[in-house]
């Protein structure tokens, strides 16, 4: 049960709340709400002079409400404000945090005087904090039970620009919370089939067409690359192709790919059991790219738009394919797989080659792909690879604005010698050295034909720990990325 949102223009000193939330920066001033600090004695300007509340970053401090108002009255602090959408994304996302915890049920957050991308912000935030995975837990004896946050309000000023960023802040906050869904998932539940079938739902509600490519097909098609990480599986992977048509017949569409391995096991290369189970994640890019054509189909974004998806789990089994082994991808080249566990450039090899039928203006793949990259850039920025220097600069710019910023990465020539095969055209590792850059180098090898950039989301799709304005889970990184890219090309 997701939250219900309400935009409203009611006075803040009245309004009856069980939690009132007000974002504050390093220099907090109640003169804006001086009709509520009346009503509460002033307590709001006694405990700003007072020093109590200094509106540092993730600072909170709560209170009771005035008689006939709010109950509680929180404070959010955001310290120094650079990107204030970003600021009141986050400290909304605190405040549907706090209230879930207390069991309030509703809780409202305060916007007057702010503009379209702020508003927007503040939605995005209240819907990704309020975001839970439930499905799989027994729900607690009614007396035990803390209320859901069920609604909540942003008061702001009553104008289109408020409506308009009410509008596409539900949108994207819809494709967050789907994507975080479906990374939350169990693999045993997160099936390719799955993926399929929620890709389909998604055709449905805003009319796109849906292509699904299982074994079959693929074989048809000559990916081999793909299907040597499928062999090692019963489960039929699919080949997902979603096509949103808001823009002009003919128009080149922009193409958003994703990774969509519902579980890594290494395969005969199989991984240690340390953390293993972190693998469910392996399905974030696809997971990224349903959430995105979600928000974009609520949006109607009068552009062509293309999301594609690659699924499979990779799993060690008598009928896997074993490091050594000589496969012949979709485009043609021969791949020495030397390590079965880099099996998420081999599915991206042959859906970035299918990616070409459908003439994309640009494509842009989100991947889970290395552990590498977790090492040189943790878990803060997301590796950002390309050699398009034009359309690196907009996806950098559109992770800005999503609050998923990334960092770029070379891709330069010398880098290619790690990945030359004995054997073959190119081999699938090229060892520990640059191990996100060569990866990204594979697929390089397969993007010939378009403008293209590579995200490596490994440290970024998802948190082993709490991080203040989101839970430990996954992030719902790259949906905003490539919203905010699609959004980026309008005009
Ligand atoms: N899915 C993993 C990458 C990964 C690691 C994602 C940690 C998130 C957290 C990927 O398929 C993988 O196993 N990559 C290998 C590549 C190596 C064998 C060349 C890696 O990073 O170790
Ligand atoms: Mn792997
Ligand atoms: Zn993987």
């Amino acid at each position: 049960m997701a939250v219900e949102l309400e935009l409203s223009a009611a006075g803040v000193a009245q309004f009856k709340t069980p939690l009132l939330a007000l974002a504050f920066d390093e220099h907090p001033d109640s003169k804006s709400v001086s009709d509520l600090d009346g009503t509460l004695g002033g307590a709001l300007q006694r405990a700003i002079a007072s020093r109590e509340f200094r509106g540092a970053r993730d600072e909170t401090l709560q209170f009771s409400g005035p008689e006939n108002g709010a109950s509680r009255v929180l404070l959010v602090g955001m310290g120094k404000v650079t990107d204030r959408p970003g600021a009141l994304r986050r400290a909304a996302a605190i405040t549907a945090r706090q209230a879930t915890k207390l069991g309030s049920g509703s809780a409202a957050f305060y916007a007057r005087s702010l503009g379209e991308k702020e508003i927007e912000a503040i939605t995005v935030g209240l819907l990704a904090g309020a975001w839970e995975y439930k499905d799989l837990k027994t729900p607690p004896p009614d007396d035990e039970r803390r209320a859901p946050l069920a609604n909540a309000t942003i008061l702001a000023d009553d104008n289109d620009a408020s409506r308009a960023g009410f509008s596409s802040g539900q949108a994207i906050g819809a494709g967050q919370s789907l994507a975080r869904t479906l990374a939350m998932m169990p693999g045993n539940l997160c099936t390719p089939d799955l993926l399929a079938k929620t890709a389909g739902e998604i055709a449905q509600r805003y009319s796109m067409k849906l292509t699904v490519l299982g074994r079959t097909e693929m074989t048809k098609e000559g990916m081999g690359s793909f299907l040597s990480v499928a062999q090692g599986t019963p489960q039929d992977p699919k080949l997902i192709a979603l096509e949103y048509s808001g823009g002009k017949a003919g128009d080149k569409p922009i193409a958003l790919v994703g990774k969509g391995l519902c579980f890594d096991s290494g395969g005969i290369s199989i991984k240690p059991a340390q953390s293993m189970e972190d693998m469910k994640f392996d399905m974030c890019g696809a997971a990224g790219v349903l959430g995105a054509l979600e928000a974009i189909g609520r949006m109607k974004i009068p552009l062509n738009v293309v999301g594609l998806i690659g699924a499979t789990t990779n799993m060690p089994s008598g009928t896997a394919v074993n490091p050594g082994d000589v496969v012949k991808s979709h485009l043609g080249k021969f791949i020495e797989i030397i390590n079965t566990d880099a099996e998420g450039r081999l599915v991206l090899a042959d859906v970035l080659s299918y990616a070409r039928r459908f003439d994309p203006a640009a494509v842009v793949d989100a991947a889970t792909l290395t552990g590498a990259c977790v090492i040189a850039l943790g878990h803060t920025a997301t590796g950002v690879f390309g050699t398009d220097e034009a359309l690196l600069a907009e996806v950098l710019a559109a992770g800005r604005r999503g609050g998923e910023p990334g960092w770029p990465m070379p891709l330069w020539d010398e880098y290619k010698e790690l990945i030359k095969s004995d054997v073959a055209d190119i081999k699938n590792s090229g060892g520990r050295p640059a191990g996100a850059i060569t990866a990204a180098m594979f697929l390089k090898e397969f993007t010939d034909s378009y403008p293209w950039v590579h995200l490596d989301i490994a440290g970024t799709a998802y948190s082993e720990s709490d991080l203040v304005a989101i839970p430990k889970g996954p992030t719902g990184v790259p949906t905003a990325t490539f919203i905010e890219f699609v959004r980026g090309r309008l005009t």
